[in-house]
């Protein structure tokens, strides 16, 4: 039977104190080959190190989880970019499940909380990439996102092959 899941936006508390199950994710999604910025030879401490800082980020960005009953197994972030002459808009990074949770909704679930999110910020512009091809460039399509284009060669797989992206974005009606 598939296991229950909830979504939920963490305090900063919350995502201080999760900070060892977001870095097992992302350790798993790269142990796994997805190109989300490091390479095969990550640790599980350089993991940390990473979710320490996005964590403590103080941006007013919004860090959802997926998680059941065995804790944190997916996440994204809805970070609102800074600069004064775009107000409207957010950036979507770093959609990552682990393989233990994965294509049972987790991360469409999650993807739908990031639209409620970027609206409760006020904001209504949306923005992200993939690696083109990827389980997640179906699924942004699925839910309505624009391709906007691709950049050929844009980053490394995690074991150094080159790989494509596809730059999205989402206008929420306003
Ligand atoms: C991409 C990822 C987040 C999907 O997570 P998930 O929880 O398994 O996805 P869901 O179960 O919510 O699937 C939703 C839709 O995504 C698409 N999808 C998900 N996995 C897919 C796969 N392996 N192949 C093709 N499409 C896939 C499908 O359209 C699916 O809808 P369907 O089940 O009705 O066909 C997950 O595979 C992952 O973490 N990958 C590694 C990290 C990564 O690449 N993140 C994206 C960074 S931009």
């Amino acid at each position: 039977m598939t296991q229950a899941f909830r979504i939920r936006s963490l305090s900063p508390d919350e995502a201080s104190a999760s900070v060892p199950a977001l870095a097992s994710v992302l350790l798993d999604c790269v142990q796994g080959g997805a190109s989300v910025s490091f390479m095969a030879d990550m640790t599980l401490e350089e993991a940390e190190a990473f979710w320490r800082e996005e964590t403590t980020a103080d941006d007013g960005r919004a860090i959802l989880a997926a998680e059941d009953d065995e804790g944190v197994f997916g996440v994204v972030q809805v970070i609102p970019v800074s600069t004064p002459n775009q107000p409207h808009r957010v950036d979507v990074s770093k959609l990552l499940v682990h393989r233990r949770g994965r294509r049972r909704g987790a991360a469409e679930a999650l993807m739908a909380a990031t639209e409620d999110a970027a609206r409760a910020m006020g904001r209504w512009l949306m923005v992200l990439d993939t690696v083109t091809g990827s389980p997640a460039d179906y699924l942004y399509e699925k839910r309505g996102w624009r391709r906007a284009g691709i950049i050929p060669d844009y980053a490394l797989y995690p074991d150094g092959a080159l790989c494509d992206a596809t730059f999205f974005y989402k206008a929420l009606a306003r």
